[in-house]
C-alpha cells in the first residue's frame, strides 16, 4: 500500500448482495488499512443499489449486512466514519447540478453501463447516470483519494472529468480526486473465471458458512486437463484465488505441484478452501455477535451520517453559490 497520510479518503460499496472476497481484496482491506492515518468516510451505496435491486426487504437487509461485515473485518468507528448514502440526500442535489456539465458522450462510453446491460439489467436512466451520482458522492466531501478495485477505474476518470468541467465553467470549486487502486490485486476472478461480482452470481462470500463455502470453491470452473497431466497455474482461477490467501512459499509450492502433474484441481480446491476458511476465522465470531446487536450497528451508521452530512452541506453550499442558485426560501 502506498504511504498515504493525513488525507481525505472516501469510498462506497453497494449493498446489492452479500460481500465477497473480490470486495475484500479489491477494496475493503485497503479501506481498513487507511483508517489509521487518514480521515476516512465509507458509505453503503444504497441509492446506487436501486439500479439493480427492487426488493425493499433485501435492500434493508443487505445495507445492514454491509455495515456488519465492515465492522467485523476491522472497521473502527472511533477512527473512521461509516454511513448510508441515503442519509446524506444532499448528494442527489449535487448529482443533478453535475449532470448539467456532464457530456453525454462521457456516459455513453462507460464500460460498466454496457456490461450491466449485456448482463440483463434494465437500461434505465439511473443506470446510465450512475457515474454522475458516483462523482457527486466523491466530490461532495472534497475527497482527495478514492480506494477502489480496478473495475472502478473508468468511473474515477469520469469523476475527474466532471470535476474539471465544473471548475472550468464556474472557477476552482471542486477538489479533483485521485484513484487508489492496488496493482497487485487487479480484478479478483469469480467461480466462473469472470470478474467476481454480486450481480453475476459467481461470488465466494466472506462470511459464508463452511458448507456453502465448500460448495462454492468445489464448483470453481476449471478446464478438463486430467489429474496426471501438468497444468498451467497462470491460467487457473483456483491458483489465482489461492495467491490472495497463501504465503509466498506456499504459492511456489502449489505452482510446483501444478507444473509437475499428478495433482488435480480437486486437490488445489481443497487447499484453497482451507485457506479461505482460516483467513476469515478471527472475524467470524464478531460478525455473529453483530448480527444480534443491530442497534449498535445502527448507532455507528447514525454517527457516521451526522459527520458526513455536515461536511456535505458545506460543499453543496459552495456549489450552489457558485452556480447562482439563490437561497431565499
Ligand atoms: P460488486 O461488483 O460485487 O457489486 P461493488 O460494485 O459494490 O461490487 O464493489 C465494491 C468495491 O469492491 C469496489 O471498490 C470494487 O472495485 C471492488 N470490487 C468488486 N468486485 C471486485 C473484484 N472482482 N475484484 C476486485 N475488486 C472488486
Ligand atoms: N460504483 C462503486 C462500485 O460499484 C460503488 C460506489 C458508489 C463508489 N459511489 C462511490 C465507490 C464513490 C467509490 C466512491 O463499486
Amino acid at each position: 500500500m502506498q504511504n498515504i497520510r493525513n488525507k481525505k479518503i472516501l469510498s462506497g460499496i453497494q449493498p446489492s448482495g452479500v460481500l465477497h472476497i473480490g470486495n475484500y481484496f479489491g477494496a475493503i482491506r485497503q479501506h481498513i488499512a487507511l483508517q489509521k492515518e487518514n480521515e476516512c468516510l465509507y458509505f453503503v451505496a444504497n441509492y446506487h443499489a436501486l439500479t439493480s435491486i427492487s426488493d425493499r426487504k433485501k435492500l434493508h437487509e443487505h445495507s445492514l449486512m454491509v455495515a456488519m461485515d465492515y465492522l467485523a473485518l476491522g472497521f473502527d468507528p472511533e477512527k473512521a466514519r461509516l454511513f448510508l448514502q441515503s442519509d446524506v440526500p444532499e448528494v442527489t442535489e449535487l448529482a443533478w447540478i453535475l449532470s448539467t456539465v456532464t457530456p453525454m458522450g462521457l456516459l455513453e462510453r462507460a464500460h460498466s453501463y454496457k456490461d450491466k446491460i449485456a448482463r440483463g439489467l434494465s437500461p434505465t436512466h439511473g443506470l446510465f447516470a450512475y457515474p454522475v451520482l458516483m462523482a457527486a458522492d466523491i466530490l461532495i466531501y472534497d475527497s482527495e483519494y478514492v480506494p477502489v478495485g480496478k473495475d472502478q477505474k473508468q468511473h474515477l476518470e469520469i469523476t475527474r472529468d466532471i470535476a474539471e468541467k465544473f471548475n472550468l465553467a464556474y472557477g476552482q470549486t471542486l477538489v479533483v480526486p485521485e484513484e487508489l487502486i492496488l496493482p497487485e490485486v487487479a480484478v479478483v476472478p469469480g467461480t466462473d473465471g469472470q470478474k467476481m461480482s454480486k450481480s453475476y452470481g459467481n461470488t465466494i462470500d466472506i462470511f459464508a458458512d463452511y458448507k456453502a463455502l465448500k460448495s462454492k470453491v468445489m464448483n470453481i470452473v476449471t478446464d478438463s486437463t486430467p489429474l496426471e497431466a501438468p497444468k498451467d497455474p497462470d491460467t487457473s482461477t483456483v491458483f489465482d484465488l489461492y495467491k490472495l490467501f497463501a504465503a509466498p512459499g506456499e504459492i511456489e509450492e502449489m505452482r510446483r505441484k501444478y507444473l509437475a502433474g499428478g495433482y488435480g484441481y480437486g486437490h488445489a480446491k481443497k487447499e484453497l478452501l482451507e485457506k479461505i476458511w482460516i483467513y476469515f476465522e478471527p472475524h467470524r465470531k464478531l460478525r455473529e455477535e453483530l448480527e444480534n446487536n443491530r442497534d449498535y450497528v445502527k448507532d455507528v451508521l447514525r454517527q457516521g451520517a451526522s459527520t458526513a452530512r455536515e461536511k456535505a452541506r458545506q460543499v453543496l453550499e459552495r456549489v450552489r453559490d457558485r452556480v447562482g442558485l439563490l437561497n431565499i426560501g
